[in-house]
């Protein structure tokens, strides 16, 4: 059995990932720095049903509370604890912080992540996932978006910060053998979500009545991934790269594939939630691109296919969660 290190397991996607590995019997370690950059309670609400998982499990749980910036914390906890594999999640997200709070990006996402890439090396990883995203593409005009597109023109720090882990950890794959995949996420929602991205931004002002802001009109796209799939895909991946040999350098989109306009999302989720929504027109933001659309086929021919919640199954379930948890 694998023993796999989780960082940023109090986020959003470190918590199902970590909940999915413990159920499918893997024993995980969870770090994460507990930062404020939203809700710190929430990040403890998600720890809170990782140690509640079933003792009956075959996996299991740990968290230690650790800032990835400190090497000597991170240097030690891989001496204690010999991790096969690690799958790095944490980072500062969001791309609009990244206009006003840059040097954040720099520390934990340039920083942290060196940090992580050359531990991993100097205690033999087999394997380091890391989470890249659709940001890379910046503005690219051609969909949808595949791995062999170049990625040079990033028009966020958040964006930079991604295309330089996924340098430096070719840099690693190339020079010492490091096994690495990066991992481009694209605009990942579901329960236990951030309450910085629309989902969340959107739910919670159409209940207490307030409006929302709509950039460039509502004519913006974005592949909103399920994180149910997200995890999955994750799952599948490792145990597929447990019983063949990888190349040791490689990257995947994972997404849903299926793209939607901001407008069709709005009404998608006034029919959900059954109100209908105050607007603010906004221009385009600074920071913000026009698109995303993932072409999944080289994960898929590697893994298998992957889940493709649609749309309005999946905000069903936030919707759901959002209700329980916060009526609770
Ligand atoms: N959610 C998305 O749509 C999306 C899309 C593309 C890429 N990503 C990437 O996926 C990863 C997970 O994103 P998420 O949505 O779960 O975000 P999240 O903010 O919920 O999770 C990240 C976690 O990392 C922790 N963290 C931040 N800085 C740290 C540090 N210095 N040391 C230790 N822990 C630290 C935070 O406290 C947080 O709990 C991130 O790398 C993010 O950039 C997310």
């Amino acid at each position: 059995m694998n023993k796999i290190l989780v960082t940023g397991a109090a986020g959003f996607i470190g918590y199902h990932v970590s909940k999915l590995l413990v159920e499918s019997g893997y024993e995980v370690v969870g770090i994460d720095n507990m930062n404020s950059y939203y809700s710190v309670s929430l990040k403890e609400a998600r720890l809170t049903q990782l140690d509640q998982l079933s003792p009956s499990l075959q996996g299991s749980f740990r968290f230690e509370r650790l800032d990835i910036v400190n090497l000597k914390k991170i240097n030690r906890l891989f001496e204690q604890e010999q991790f096969d594999i690690v799958i790095h999640l944490a980072a500062q997200a969001g791309v609009r912080y990244s206009l006003q709070q840059p040097e954040a990006y720099v520390t934990t996402n340039v920083n942290g992540f060196f940090n992580i890439l050359d531990v991993s090396r100097r205690h033999n990883i087999k394997h380091l996932y890391y989470a890249s995203s659709s940001s890379v593409y910046g503005n690219q005009t051609k969909v949808p978006y595949s791995e062999n597109d170049r990625v040079d023109h990033p028009i966020s720090m958040y964006a930079a910060t991604k295309k330089a882990n996924e340098l430096m950890a070719h840099t690693y794959s190339h020079l010492y053998g490091l096994n690495t995949t990066g991992l481009r996420f694209f605009t990942v929602y579901g329960p236990w979500g951030r309450p910085d991205m629309a989902p969340m931004l959107f739910l919670n002002a159409l209940l207490s009545d307030k409006p929302i802001q709509v950039f460039n009109n509502g004519d913006l796209q974005r592949d909103f991934t399920y994180v149910g799939d997200i995890a999955a895909a994750i799952l599948k991946l490792l145990e597929k790269d447990n019983e063949a040999l990888c190349p040791n350098y490689r990257l995947f989109n994972i997404g849903n594939a299926q793209p939607i306009i901001l407008e069709e999302f709005i009404q998608l989720m006034e029919q959900i939630a059954g109100k209908t929504f105050i607007r603010q027109n906004k221009p385009m933001q600074p920071g913000d691109v026009y698109r995303t659309h993932a072409d999944v086929s080289a994960l898929e021919e590697h893994i298998g296919t992957i889940g493709h919640t649609p749309l309005k199954k999946g905000l069903r379930h936030f919707v759901a969660w959002f209700h329980a948890y916060y009526q609770e």
